[in-house]
Parts: C-alpha cells; sequence; structure tokens
C-alpha cells in the first residue's frame, strides 16, 4: 500500500473516498462540515435520517455527493471529542479502512489525520494511520489455489494542516512505509505452513535481503559449523528432525565500521511439536509460528534496509525443527553449550531457550552495544500477558525503558516483568549446571532467567512475544509484531547516537 499526504480542502480532491469524521452528539469535524456545505447538506441529511451518531468506530458509507470531487464519502464514528486518543484514532482509522476493503475503492484519503488526537503530532498521526491500515488491508492467499478476491484499496491519503510541517510529514510516510513493508514481511514468515517455511527458506530471505539491499551481508552456518563453534544445545534441539539447521546472520551496515552494532537474535523454530516431549494434539497447527521470533528479526532488518538508519545491526536467526524421532534428544540427556556451561534437557519442549542461549553466546564475537532477544519463548507469558503485551525481561532499566517506549509510539506494546535473581533458583539441577526447565509458576521469568545465564557483561533485553505474535480461531494469522516496537527502538537508537 502506497502513502501520501494532501492539504487540499476535501470538496476539491479528486479521490475515490474522504474519510472524514463525526464526534458524538452528531459534532462534525471541520471537514465534514465543508463537504457537507460543498454538497448542500449531504452529510446533514444523513444525520437526520438516523443513519450516524458518532459512536467510535461506526461507520456509514455515502456514494457520490453533488459539488464534490471524490466519489465516496466514508463518515467515521470517532466518539466522545474530549477522549478522542490515540486508541481512539487507531480503533477508527481500522474502521474505515475495513469498510473501504468491501468496496471498488482503489484510494482514498483519510481526514482523520488532520483532527486533535490527544498528544500527537502529524508524524505521529501519519505513523498510526498507515499502520492500522496496512495491517487492515493484509491477506495471505498466497497457497489457495484461486485467490481470494483482491483488494483494490492501494494508496492512501493522509490530510494534513495547510502549516504543517513538511520535513516531518515527509518523514511520517516514509517511516511508516518502511516499517509496514517489514511487518508484511513478518507476517508473510509466520503464515507460511512448516513444510515450506523450513530453516532452509529462512536463510533464503536472509540471503535475499542482502541482494536487495548494497548495506545488508548475510552469512548461513550449517551444522558443520554449529558443531565447530561448540554450540551444543542448538545442535540437541535439531537433533530429531530431518530438516537441516541454519544459523542466519545478517549483517546491516549503516554506521560507521568501528560503532558496536545493535544485536537482534530471534527464535527460529519452524515447526515445534515439543520433541519427546511431545506436545498435545490441540491446536499443534500453531507451533507453526514458532519462528515468529525469527520472522519479526528478518522483517525489522528489512524496515531497517528500507529506512537506511546510520547505525550497524547485525539479526541473528536460530533456525531449526523440535521433532521427536530415535536420534532426538531425551529428557535427561546433558549438553554442553557454546559458552561452556552444562545443561541437563528435562523437558525436551523447552527448546527455544536452548537454541537462543547458543545464539546469544555467537553474539559476543559481534561486540554488541545492545542485545535484543525475540521469542516465542513460552505458554506461561500468554497466561500472564494475553495477547496485548508482549513479555519484557531484563535487568537493564534504561533499556528497559527504551523497548516500552518504542512499543507504546509504535502502538506494539510490551509490559515488563521482574528478573531478580530469585527465579534463576528454580533451574538448579543435581547432574548439571542447570536445568532447562523450572517449575510451572513464573514460567515466562524462569525461562528470560535461563537466558539471563548466557548474558553476563551484555546489555541484554529478552522479549517473550508468545502471545503476541499470532493469533488464533477464526482470525488465525501472524501479527507482524514486534517489528513496529522493533524498528522504532532502532529509529530512537539512531537518532539518540549521532
Ligand atoms: N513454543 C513454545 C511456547 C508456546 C506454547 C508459545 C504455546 C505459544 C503457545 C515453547 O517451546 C514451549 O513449548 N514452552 C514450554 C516450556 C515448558 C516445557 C517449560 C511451555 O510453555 O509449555
Ligand atoms: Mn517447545
Ligand atoms: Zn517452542
Amino acid at each position: 500500500m502506497k502513502f501520501f499526504a494532501s492539504s487540499a480542502a476535501p470538496a476539491r480532491q479528486q479521490t475515490d473516498c474522504a474519510i472524514v469524521g463525526i464526534y458524538k452528539a452528531r459534532r462534525l469535524t471541520d471537514d465534514a462540515k465543508a463537504l457537507d456545505k460543498s454538497s448542500r447538506g449531504a452529510i446533514t441529511t444523513a444525520i437526520k435520517n438516523g443513519d450516524v451518531d458518532g459512536k467510535l468506530g461506526a461507520t456509514l458509507l455515502l456514494g457520490k455527493a453533488p459539488n464534490v470531487s471524490s466519489k465516496r464519502i466514508l463518515l467515521v464514528g470517532l466518539g466522545t471529542q474530549r477522549d478522542f486518543g490515540v486508541a481512539e484514532y487507531r480503533k477508527a482509522c481500522e474502521a474505515a479502512i475495513s469498510v473501504l476493503r468491501g468496496t471498488g475503492a482503489r484510494n482514498a484519503i483519510s481526514y482523520l489525520s488532520r483532527e486533535k488526537v490527544n498528544d500527537t503530532s502529524i508524524y505521529d498521526r501519519i505513523r498510526h494511520g498507515a499502520a492500522v491500515a496496512s495491517s487492515c488491508i493484509y491477506r495471505f492467499d498466497e497457497l489457495k489455489s484461486k485467490p481470494d478476491r483482491k483488494f483494490r484499496l492501494s494508496k492512501l491519503g493522509f490530510a494534513t494542516a495547510a502549516d504543517a510541517d513538511e520535513s516531518e510529514v515527509e518523514r511520517g510516510l516514509g517511516d511508516a512505509s518502511a516499517i509496514a513493508a517489514g511487518v508484511a514481511v513478518a507476517r508473510d514468515l509466520g503464515n507460511r505452513p512448516p513444510n515450506v517455511c523450513t530453516p532452509t527458506h529462512l536463510a533464503e530471505q536472509g540471503k535475499a535481503l542482502a541482494k536487495d539491499y548494497e548495506k545488508v551481508t548475510t552469512k548461513i552456518l550449517g551444522r558443520a559449523e554449529l558443531k565447530k563453534h561448540g554450540m551444543g544445545a542448538f545442535l540437541s534441539v535439531t537433533a530429531g528432525a530431518a530438516e537441516e539447521p541454519k544459523l542466519i546472520v545478517m549483517h546491516y551496515k549503516g554506521g560507521a565500521d568501528g560503532d558496536a552494532p545493535v544485536a537482534l537474535v530471534g527464535k527460529g523454530i519452524t515447526f515445534d511439536s515439543g520433541g519427546i516431549s511431545l506436545k498435545p494434539p490441540p491446536n499443534m497447527d500453531e507451533m507453526k509460528f514458532d519462528m515468529c521470533g525469527a520472522a519479526s528479526v528478518v522483517g525489522t532488518m528489512r524496515s531497517l534496509a528500507e529506512l537506511g538508519l546510520p547505525i550497524n545491526v547485525v539479526g541473528i536467526v536460530a533456525a531449526c525443527e523440535n521433532m521427536p524421532s530415535g536420534t532426538a534428544t531425551r529428557p535427561g540427556d546433558i549438553v554442553e553449550t557454546m559458552s561452556g556451561q552444562t545443561v541437563e534437557i528435562l523437558n525436551t519442549d523447552a527448546e527455544g531457550r536452548l537454541i537462543l542461549c547458543d545464539a546469544l553466546t555467537y553474539s559476543r564475537e559481534f561486540n554488541p552495544a545492545v542485545v535484543v532477544d525475540i521469542a516465542t519463548l513460552t505458554g506461561a507469558c500468554v497466561i500472564a500477558l494475553g495477547a496485548h503485551h508482549s513479555g519484557l525481561m531484563t535487568t537493564d532499566d534504561e533499556l528497559a525503558d527504551s523497548l516500552l517506549d518504542a512499543g507504546r509510539k509504535a502502538g506494539d506494546v510490551a509490559w515488563r516483568l521482574p528478573l531478580t535473581p530469585e527465579y534463576a533458583e528454580e533451574l538448579s539441577s543435581n547432574f548439571a549446571d542447570f536445568a532447562n526447565v523450572g517449575g510451572k509458576p513464573g514460567g515466562a521469568i524462569t525461562a528470560g532467567a535461563f537466558l539471563q545465564k548466557f548474558t553476563s557483561k551484555l546489555r541484554w533485553a529478552h522479549l517473550d512475544i508468545a502471545g503476541s505474535a499470532w493469533k488464533g480461531g477464526k482470525e488465525k494469522g501472524a501479527t507482524g509484531r514486534p517489528v513496529g516496537l522493533l524498528s522504532q527502538f532502532l529509529i530512537d537508537y539512531a537518532s539518540n547516537s549521532d
């Protein structure tokens, strides 16, 4: 979807649809008033007929109105004017785009972006509007023999005030489309079935980035190299699988040679059966989404390359399947990690932390300034936070604040869980340095505590996206989260480091 901006008067703007707002108590926005006036009351007639009242998210599609250049007018309820904040603005945008999906409109202009939305700038309103719109028109139909009806809407304009700062508008459009592209990459990868989206497929995506963008170089490590690096934990997870494991290293060089990079480390289990600790059948298909951390790293690298930020970033994806077989790792097996620490594997379904611990150790080769890992790590995190917030764990308060803040700015929020030392005690083992699981209580945090054992002296944070990375049920599909949060984090990081 292409985004643009326009400051033209609504009645004279050529477009397939003008999206204008109406607040509660039937209060028209200025742009709605202007259209009403030109059309000699097309909107007030609808109000009089009782067709629209300003309830948040309610919509009314009107056809061509006299003396209005637009082919359609879409009225959207904005709720109470005083309460119109970012969440309400996003909801109204989403309602509007959902309606347009069912029409023949190829382009539209949203006048909602020049409403006053609590504490936001035009940059913010373009970002939020574009994020909601692109996510709303996303469809995954590449594997249907007959594709779903194509949505026509492919261009969306944002109305700006006549005195809007043009460079802020341009920055908003540019950042929004770069991030939308990255989110779509992550969603496609997440949605692809596990027989298509294999570790090799993920590696090919990494290589494609290097081909498409000059600043990206990609290196792939196979089984032999994993062995050479002593990644015993990673190898133990792939032991039962026929698919080849891959460690994918994508290097984006936008900064100076000596600048320490940000490292993003993603969990890429392309199918998590649980291994010998086999999962129960219900919803096991959803374990194809167990590579959404990896997908978010690839997606963020794509956003980053589009943004062209002046920083260095290394994206590291540990990709393999977790399968049961005669060669699979057994509960009770003890492995040596790349760090030299030994782990007793009590449950082969706690595999994410086993591939991540070696990937985190590997990240040290780049002397990173910051390391963030992203993983669909625990069912316990879904219980703790549901789908709305990703779980954030770190002992670095400053890093926590920048990640939380980035999430809020991008509408891709996280919530911090405590990572105090007591949780690590759960992992004690009689036979190895520690075990790969603790008890059930606080399971998201003991997983974080496990990873923490591999991050000493690193500036590190862990994002558990088990609840936020995909939706189940009727709306089953990848969300592309937390590409928004991560991209924003990098944008902020770049602007703080010049
Ligand atoms: N990929 C799962 C986590 C998961 C489960 C995410 C369900 C979303 C929904 C992970 O590998 C896993 O199986 N974790 C176990 C850990 C346990 C064995 C300590 C879990 O959460 O049950
Ligand atoms: Mn598992
Ligand atoms: Zn898993």
